[in-house]
């Protein structure tokens, strides 16, 4: 079963075609990154503008790049949640567009299941039950998959997510938007012990996160050295980062450490933006190690936003009966809802 999937809801417009959830046939991702670079960060209306412009151009080449036309697509999937609802409303209008003129059915697609999907590309016997860790630019959640449609939530950030602090610290260090990926290179090339950033517990909520903290920590930190004059050269800037991804990751790692000792063994499946990090890779999977369970991740490029990904899970859904009517509608936020149905 061939789907063709269509993914809007942050600043990559992307489309893909995937056969049987597995079979990556095209991949289309056509990035937003240089408009936004120039304010710092996603302009919610320049990224829906955006994505209405490239929608038509991206379908046709997924199309194309996958040797096929819409005659042997079976579903069209679409993200209509989480996300920028301004950016999510355009592709959803345009999988409605697509689906009611080509008589197709519409299947609607959650946007942290996708990610998690991502590793089903990627490693081919990869299957549910076992427990995700999607870090991206806007979630950070740990998530019991115990199948293919079927997830719990176990721990989610209370503010910040971790890309969120990745991309802020990079900012205050002048490194360029999004800047997760040149913190992850920096972590290299510093001293991870050298400046000390306080890593936040939840009283009562042992698996969720919180990154509010030391996002603060790093901003003030940077301020401290203006106001005493201290130039932030290439040395300092590599502690700073290499300090600040060791906090970061001890943060993850240690919520996966208790996840692995209190629970039944599952293997365990890295996903989203951050999941690029090789820094954070690295960490956890000698906490995975330490604790005797598989560790999965997808390769860089299904890390972030793409529509392969949606594809992968549209097909899962749809073989468990899923159907989104001509009323689907885009949520800005559910991520504590991933019980989500297509309506
Ligand atoms: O999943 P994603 O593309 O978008 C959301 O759904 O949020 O994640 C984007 C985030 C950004 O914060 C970006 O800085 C971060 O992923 N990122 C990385 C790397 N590449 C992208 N963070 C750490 N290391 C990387 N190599
Ligand atoms: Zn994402």
């Amino acid at each position: 079963m061939k789907i063709i999937a269509i993914e809007t809801s942050c600043d990559e417009t992307s489309a893909a075609v995937v056969e049987d959830g597995r079979h990556l046939l095209s991949n289309i991702v056509a990035s937003q990154v240089e408009i936004h670079a120039r304010y710092g960060g996603v302009v919610p209306e320049i990224a829906s503008r955006a994505h209405t412009e490239a929608l038509s151009g991206t379908v046709l080449q997924a199309l194309s790049q996958a040797q096929c036309t819409l005659d042997d697509i079976e579903a069209i999937a679409v993200t209509n949640t989480p996300g920028l609802i301004g950016a999510l409303l355009t592709g959803v209008s345009f999988a409605k567009g697509l689906a009611y003129s080509s008589g197709k059915p519409l299947v609607a697609v959650h946007h942290i299941r996708s990610h998690v999907a991502a590793n089903y590309l990627a490693h081919p016997t990869l299957e549910p039950p076992f427990y995700a860790l999607v870090v991206s630019g806007g979630h950070t959640s740990i998530l019991a998959v115990d199948s293919y449609t079927s997830y719990r939530t176990i721990g989610v950030t209370r503010d910040d997510a971790a890309g969120e602090a990745l991309d802020k610290a990079a900012r205050v260090l002048g490194l360029p938007y999004p800047g997760g990926a040149s913190m992850d290179k920096l972590a290299f090339e510093g001293d991870s012990n050298a400046i000390s950033f306080p890593e936040a517990h939840v009283s009562g909520a042992p698996f969720d996160f919180s990154f509010s903290g030391m996002k603060t920590a790093v901003i003030n930190y940077t301020h401290k050295l203006e106001s005493r004059k201290v130039e932030i050269d290439d040395k300092l800037r590599a502690d700073i980062a290499a300090s600040y991804m060791r906090t970061l990751s001890a943060t993850v790692a240690d919520r996966l450490e208790a996840l692995i000792k209190q629970n039944e063994k599952r293997n365990i499946v890295l996903a989203g933006g951050v999941a690029a990090s090789k820094y954070l890779r690295n960490v956890l999977a000698e906490v995975c190690e330490r604790g005797g369970v598989g560790f999965y991740y997808p390769p860089i490029k299904l890390c972030g936003d793409n529509a392969a990904m949606v594809a992968s899970q549209a097909y899962y859904e749809c073989i468990a009966g899923s159907r989104a009517g001509m009323n689907l509608n885009a949520y800005a936020t559910s991520e504590a809802d991933l019980s989500f149905k297509n309506e």
